[in-house]
């Protein structure tokens, strides 16, 4: 093992070097306290890794993204949604009958409690898609008391791996029906797992209901490119919040908060409301450009740049080639898609850009198939939670099957020195 040395105050430690499997570098700092009495700083993780996973492998510089070391590429050309989460939750590639069970247990607790909803009926019908989806998964820990159990075996938590599987495909589209004032439809469990869904979305209880497979094809491919992101924002907030022993309904719950957020997946949404912006102001892409360099303008070009890629975001080259193949199997001709293409073309030429190596993001295309879809915007983000569904849970239970600390980390307190309390009355 490689070692790092350390000078601080004419003493020198030693810290230990970790290698990746694919030759990354760490220093690890789990002593360094007691060793040395300093902690390290690093406001936002940027140069933090918070754990050992064997999940997901991002090369930024590259533009690498595996699953379990199989290419995203491949992966998006040729499985399926629940076969990269077969592979995310267990490891390994299914074989054809371990497939088959797995999609058997999973159609067996499509179902809701009817109970359920009753949450939905408590929510105004313009309440945010992504704040009734974290409100209802956290709920559905009240309907499996078995999960509240802190140190559950394995068989209970993969029991509720698969309700979760099961039903946020159902959750999500009661609540796009509840925003429509449709009749829920239920779901029907000859149909696959995607088409299930579209069928629950965009079914009426008048007449059958059959997705256009390209659109079958363009939405599991959007599932896979979003399954897992190693420890982004939001799957660091799921392994954070199981860390306290807290359950997996909870853990993904607050996962779908932090991915809320319009830093990180809220952004598919702020990219098509950026683009119908720029086509309403007439498609003067050079002029957002501008806005999105200007320190002293808020505005920043949504879909852009990334913490980890450097060079280009994989996903988005594949969702951008995926927007082209379903709207022309649509016959739809969407000028957002043009002012997204012009706006890539105009950013990866300039400078600024260039310099702080910003590139489209997953986000930055997707919103263009969800659309074509008709999917509203606002359950864009929703659409990313799906997909991102099966990593929360692979990396939750990674984390517990470890049985990692509670996550606390330390900081550098920059506050008031000690002072004394002055009554009110003595306060002017
Ligand atoms: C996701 O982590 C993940 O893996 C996330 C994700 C996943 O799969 O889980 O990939 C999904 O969240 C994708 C990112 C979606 N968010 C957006 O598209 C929002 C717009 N992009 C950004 O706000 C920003 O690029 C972040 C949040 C994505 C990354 O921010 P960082 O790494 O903290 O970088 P930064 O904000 O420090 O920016 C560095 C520089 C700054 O300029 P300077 O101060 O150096 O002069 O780049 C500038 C920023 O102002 N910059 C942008 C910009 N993004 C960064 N300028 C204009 N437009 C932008 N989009």
């Amino acid at each position: 093992m490689e070692k790092a040395q350390l000078h601080l105050e004419g003493r020198t430690y030693e810290l230990d070097v970790v290698i990746g499997t694919e030759g990354e570098k760490a220093l690890d700092i789990s002593k360094l306290r007691d060793q040395t009495g300093y902690i390290t700083v690093d406001v936002g993780y940027k140069n933090t890794g918070s754990t050992y996973s064997q999940i997901t492998f991002i090369d930024g510089e590259q533009g690498i993204l595996r699953y379990r070391g199989y290419p995203i590429e491949q992966l998006a050309e040729f499985s399926t949604y629940l076969e990269v989460a077969y592979l995310l939750i267990y490891g390994e590639l299914p074989t054809r009958a371990q497939l088959e069970d797995f999609e058997e247990r999973i159609k067996a607790r499509t179902l809701i409690h009817e109970d359920i909803k009753k949450f939905f009926d408590g929510f105004p019908s313009s309440a945010h898609p992504m704040g009734v989806l974290a409100s209802v998964v956290c709920s559905l820990s009240s309907f499996y008391p078995e999960s509240l159990d802190p140190y559950a075996p394995d068989e209970v938590v993969e029991r509720n791996i698969i309700r979760l599987l099961a039903k946020v495909p159902t959750l999500i589209a009661w609540i796009y029906k509840k925003r429509m004032g449709h009749p829920y439809i239920y779901p029907r469990n000859e149909r696959s797992y995607v088409n299930n869904f579209l069928y629950m979305m965009f079914g009426m209880p008048t007449y059958d209901y059959e997705p256009d497979p390209h659109v079958v094809d363009a939405l599991d491919k959007l599932l896979i490119l979003h399954a897992d992101h190693e420890q982004n924002c939001s799957t660091s907030t799921v392994r954070t919040v199981g860390s306290s022993r807290a359950n997996i309904y909870a853990s993904v719950s607050a996962g779908i908060c932090a991915l809320w957020g319009p830093l990180h997946g809220g952004a598919n949404q702020e990219v098509i409301e950026m683009l119908e912006m720029i086509k309403a102001d007439g498609g003067n892409v050079q002029k957002w450009v501008e806005k999105a360099k200007d320190k002293n303008d808020p505005f920043r070009l949504m879909g852009f740049g990334h913490r980890v890629y450097k060079n280009f975001d994989p996903r988005a080259k594949i969702i951008k080639q995926a927007a082209d193949q379903v709207l022309n199997a649509l016959g739809i001709h969407d000028p957002v898609l043009d002012i997204a293409k012009k706006l890539e073309e105009v950013a990866l030429s300039d400078p600024y850009f260039i310099e702080r190596r910003l590139y489209p993001n997953v986000d930055f295309y997707s919103g263009i198939i969800y659309r074509a879809i008709g999917i509203p915007v606002e359950m864009f983000t929703v659409m990313f939670a799906f997909g991102r569904l099966a990593g929360w849970l692979a990396q939750w239970w990674e984390m517990r099957r470890a049985n990692e600390p509670i996550v606390r980390p330390r900081q550098v307190y920059m506050g008031p020195g000690l002072r004394d309390y002055v009554p009110i009355a003595k306060r002017g």
